[in-house]
C-alpha cells in the first residue's frame, strides 16, 4: 500500500481538485483507493457528496481502529472509498502535538489498519506546516505538490524543500507539478521555464486553469468522470500517467 499526500503549504493551489481527480483515475485504473480528506473544510468530501461520520473526531481518528474503519464510506465509483473530513479535524495538530509518545507512530498505525484493503491511500491535506504535516512528511511514500507558476508559489515550494532538508525528510519524495497554468500569461510561462530547470523533480505534465475544473463545485463529481472529453480531464490523465510511471513502476496506469 502506498500513501500519497497531495500537499502544499499554500491554500487554493488545486490540492483538492488534484486529490479528487487523481483518486478517481487511480480507481478507474484498477487500484483500490482510499481518499482521506484531512482538511476540516471537507472540500473533497463535498465533491463526492459525502457527509462526515458523526463519531470520528480528531482523537478517535488516530486511536480507534474500529471507528476509523466505520467512518470509511463508498463513493459512487468502484474501487474508491472516502474518509470524509470532520470539523474536529481542525484540532489534529493540537492532538498530535500533545502525544508525547510520538504523533508519528500514531499516524503510521492509522494507515497500517487498512493496509490489506487498499493499494493507495491518497491524503487531501490542509495547507499547514504543523504536527500533522510533520507526520505526513515522515510517513507518506510520495508528496504530489501543485504549484501555480507565480512568484509566491515558487517561494512556497522553495520553503517546502528547505523544511524537508532542515528536518532530514527525504526530498526525493516531493513531486511538484504546475497547476492552474495560464499560458497566455508571460509570468506563468517564464516561471515554468525557470522552475523546470531549477527543480529536476518537476513533473512535465501540468494542469491548466480551466472552468471545467471550477465547475466541479456545481457538478460534485471529478472532471475526469463527468467531463471525460474535456481538455482538463485529458491533462489530469497525463499527470496521472506520468506520476504513476514515476512512483508505481511495478504496475502501470491505464
Ligand atoms: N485547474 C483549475 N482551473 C481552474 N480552477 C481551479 C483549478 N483547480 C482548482 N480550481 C479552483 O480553485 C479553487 C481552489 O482549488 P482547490 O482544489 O480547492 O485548492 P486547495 O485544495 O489547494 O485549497 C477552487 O474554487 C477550485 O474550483
Ligand atoms: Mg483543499
Amino acid at each position: 500500500m502506498k500513501i500519497i499526500a497531495v500537499y502544499s503549504n499554500k491554500g487554493g493551489v488545486g490540492k483538492t481538485a488534484t486529490s479528487v481527480n487523481m483518486a478517481h483515475l487511480m480507481a478507474e485504473s484498477g487500484y483500490r483507493v482510499l481518499l482521506c480528506d484531512l482538511d476540516p473544510q471537507g472540500a473533497s468530501s463535498f465533491y463526492f457528496k459525502l457527509k462526515p461520520s458523526k463519531h470520528l473526531g480528531q482523537d478517535s481518528f488516530f486511536t480507534r481502529d474500529k471507528k476509523f474503519k466505520k467512518s470509511i464510506q463508498p463513493s459512487h465509483y468502484p474501487n474508491l472509498d472516502v474518509v470524509p473530513a470532520h470539523h474536529d479535524f481542525k484540532d489534529f495538530d493540537i492532538f498530535l502535538a500533545s502525544q508525547r509518545s510520538g504523533s508519528k507512530s500514531l499516524f503510521k498505525r492509522r494507515f497500517k489498519a487498512v493496509k490489506d484493503d487498499y493499494d493507495i491511500v491518497i491524503l487531501d491535506c490542509p495547507p499547514t506546516l504543523s504536527a500533522l504535516s510533520d507526520a505526513v512528511f515522515r510517513h507518506c511514500d510520495e508528496l504530489l505538490t501543485p504549484v501555480i507558476p507565480t512568484t509566491l508559489s515558487e517561494r512556497t515550494l522553495e520553503q517546502l524543500y528547505q523544511y524537508f532538508i532542515a528536518h532530514d525528510f527525504d526530498v526525493a519524495r516531493i513531486h511538484p507539478f504546475f497547476s492552474m497554468v495560464q499560458k497566455t500569461k508571460r509570468l506563468h510561462v517564464d516561471t515554468m521555464h525557470r522552475m523546470q530547470k531549477q527543480y529536476p523533480a518537476m513533473l512535465d505534465a501540468h494542469v491548466p486553469f480551466s472552468s471545467d475544473v471550477e465547475k466541479m463545485g456545481v457538478t460534485c463529481a471529478p472532471v475526469t468522470d463527468i467531463g471525460k472529453g474535456t481538455a482538463a480531464a485529458m491533462y489530469y490523465r497525463r499527470l496521472w500517467r506520468e506520476f504513476a510511471a514515476r512512483v508505481l513502476s511495478d504496475q502501470h496506469a491505464a
